[in-house]
C-alpha cells in the first residue's frame, strides 16, 4: 500500500521544483546573475562571453589590480578582444569586485581559480578550498555552482560537496553543483571558448541538466558525462596525453641529436601518414599553467589508489631534462668555435612557454636561462611578449631590443620561443651562431651555415 505524502513534503517538493524552474527560466532568458571566480586566462574570457549573450556578470577576484582593470574596461588577456571588454563594461554587463559578500546574489558561480602544485609536487587546491569556503558561507537555494579549475578527478564530489553540504541544503534540490572544465588554448585563434566543445558532468541528474542547459547558451557543443568525476579525469587525461607524447618527440630528438639525423625532417616526413600518426613537435621543454602540473594531480590521486601511473612519471623525466640539452647543445656549439660557456654572451629569443602568447609560467625557458647563468654565461633576452620578468632568483629581467648591433654582439643566439613576428631572415643573416630549439628559422633559405636545430 502506498501512502500518501504529508502536505508539508508536498510543499518541500514544490519549493525545491520552484527553484530549479526559476533558475533553468533566469538560464534561458538570459538574465542569470553570473559570477565567476578568479578572471585570468581562464576566468575573463569567460566572462566575456556570458555578458556577450546578455547575462549580467561579476568577475570576483583577490587581485585588486585585474578588479581595476576590468572596471575600467582595460584588456590584459590576449585572447579577450579589446573592444569587447570594453563595450560589456560600459554597458554595466560586465564589472568585478574584490568583495565576496556579491556572490550572494548570484544565481550561477563559475570557479576558475588556479590549481599549482606545492613543492613536493602535490596538488594545491587551497585556492579551491578557499573559493569553496566564500561560497559555503553564502550559498542560497537556486544556485549553479560549477567549477572549472583543472583538477584531480574526485575533487568536486570530496572537497566541494561536502563543505557546501554543511549548510544544511540539499545538492540536485536546493543548488546545484557540476563540474565542468576550461580547454582554452591561449593564443588559438581557430578554437576559443565558444567552439571548443565543453564536457560537463554534474553531482545529480538535475545538477547535470541544469549546467548543461547553462553552457549551452553560449557555447556550440556541450558533451553531458556521468559524473564530475569523468568530466575531472577526461580534462587530466587530455593533458597527460600532450604530456606524453611531448616526452615521446622530445625523446626522439634526443636519439636523433646522438645519431646525427635531422628530427624535424623526421617529424614533416611522419606528418604526411593520413592515419594513426598526430603531430607533436620537441622543443627545450613544457610550460605553461597546464602540461608541466595536471598530470602530477592525477598522479597523485593514482597514489590514493595504489596505482603508479608510469607513463607521467616517466613523462615527466624526459620533459624536465629539456633544458639541460639544451644548456649542453650551447656549451657544445660554443665549444667548436673554441669559446666557453662562461663568459659567453648568449642572447635568448623567447621567455613566453609557447608562441604568440605572454604567458611564462612555468616557460622552460626560464630554466633553461638559470642553467646558462649558472655556468656564468652572459645572458640578456628578447621576448616581444614578455618586455619584464622574475628570474629564479627574483632579479627582474627586461626584454632587450631585437637589432643588428644585438645580434651581431652575441656569441651565441638561442631561439627558445617561435614567435610569428620575429624576421627569423635578420635573425640568421646577423647572428654568428643560431641554435634553434623550435625549428622557427625553416623558412630560412639564405645560406645557414651558422644554424644549428635541436
Ligand atoms: N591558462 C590555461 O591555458 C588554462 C586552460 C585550461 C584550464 N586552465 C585551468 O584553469 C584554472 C585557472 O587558470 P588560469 O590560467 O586562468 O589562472 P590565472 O592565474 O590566469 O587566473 C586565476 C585568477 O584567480 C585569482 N584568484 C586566486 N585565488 C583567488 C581567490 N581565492 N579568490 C578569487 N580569485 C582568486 C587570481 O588572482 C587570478 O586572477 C587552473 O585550474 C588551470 O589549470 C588553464
Amino acid at each position: 500500500m502506498t501512502s500518501t505524502p504529508k502536505a508539508s513534503q508536498v510543499v518541500t517538493a514544490l519549493h525545491e521544483l520552484s527553484h530549479e524552474m526559476a533558475l533553468r527560466e533566469k538560464i534561458t532568458t538570459h538574465t542569470a546573475l553570473v559570477g565567476v571566480i578568479g578572471i585570468g586566462y581562464v576566468g575573463l574570457p569567460l566572462a566575456v562571453e556570458k555578458a556577450k549573450v546578455g547575462y549580467r556578470v561579476v568577475g570576483f577576484d583577490r587581485n585588486a589590480i585585474r578588479v581595476a582593470q576590468v572596471n575600467q574596461g582595460s584588456n590584459y588577456i590576449r585572447d579577450v578582444d579589446d573592444d569587447e571588454l570594453a563595450k560589456m563594461v560600459a554597458n554595466e554587463r560586465l564589472t568585478a569586485t574584490t568583495d565576496f559578500a556579491g556572490l550572494a546574489n548570484c544565481d550561477i558561480i563559475i570557479i576558475c581559480v588556479p590549481t599549482p602544485l606545492t613543492q613536493n609536487k602535490d596538488p594545491d587546491i587551497s585556492y579551491i578550498r578557499n573559493v569553496g569556503g566564500e561560497i559555503a558561507r553564502r550559498l542560497r537555494p537556486g544556485q549553479l555552482i560549477c567549477l572549472e579549475s583543472t583538477t584531480y578527478p574526485g575533487t568536486t564530489e570530496e572537497v566541494l560537496l561536502p563543505m557546501f553540504a554543511q549548510t544544511g541544503l540539499k545538492v540536485g534540490h536546493d543548488y546545484f553543483l557540476a563540474y565542468s572544465p576550461e580547454r582554452v588554448d591561449p593564443g588559438n585563434k581557430r578554437y576559443t571558448t565558444k567552439n571548443t566543445n565543453k564536457v560537463v558532468g554534474g553531482v545529480t541528474a538535475t545538477c547535470l541538466s541544469v549546467a548543461t542547459s547553462f553552457y549551452k547558451q553560449t557555447i556550440l557543443e556541450v558533451l553531458a558525462l556521468s559524473s564530475p568525476k569523468v568530466a575531472e579525469m577526461t580534462k587530466v587525461f587530455e593533458n597527460t596525453f600532450r604530456a606524453v607524447n611531448i616526452a615521446l618527440v622530445n625523446e626522439m630528438a634526443l636519439l636523433c641529436d646522438r645519431m646525427g639525423i635531422n628530427i624535424w625532417e623526421v617529424i614533416d616526413a611522419a606528418a604526411t601518414k593520413p592515419f594513426g600518426m598526430m603531430r607533436f613537435d620537441p622543443g627545450p621543454g613544457v610550460g605553461g599553467h597546464c602540461i608541466p602540473l595536471d598530470p602530477f594531480y592525477l598522479n597523485w590521486k593514482a597514489r590514493q589508489y595504489d596505482f603508479h601511473t608510469r607513463f607521467i612519471e616517466l613523462a615527466g623525466e624526459i620533459n624536465n631534462s629539456m633544458p639541460y640539452f639544451v644548456r649542453d647543445k650551447v656549451a657544445r656549439a660554443l665549444n667548436l668555435k673554441g669559446l666557453p660557456l662562461k663568459g659567453s654572451r648568449i642572447l635568448m629569443l623567447g621567455i613566453a612557454y609557447k608562441k604568440d602568447i605572454p604567458d611564462w609560467r612555468e616557460s622552460p625557458a626560464l630554466k633553461v636561462l638559470e642553467l646558462l647563468a649558472q655556468a656564468e654565461a652572459a645572458v640578456d633576452y628578447h621576448d616581444p611578449f614578455v618586455p619584464s620578468f622574475q628570474d629564479a632568483h627574483g632579479r627582474t629581467r627586461h626584454s632587450i631590443p631585437l637589432t643588428e648591433k644585438t645580434l651581431g654582439q652575441s656569441d651565441c643566439v638561442l631561439i627558445t620561443t617561435d614567435h610569428s613576428q620575429t624576421d627569423w631572415d635578420f635573425v640568421v643573416r646577423h647572428a654568428p651562431l643560431v641554435i634553434d630549439t623550435r625549428n622557427a628559422t625553416r623558412a630560412v633559405r639564405q645560406p645557414r651555415d651558422n644554424v644549428i636545430l635541436l
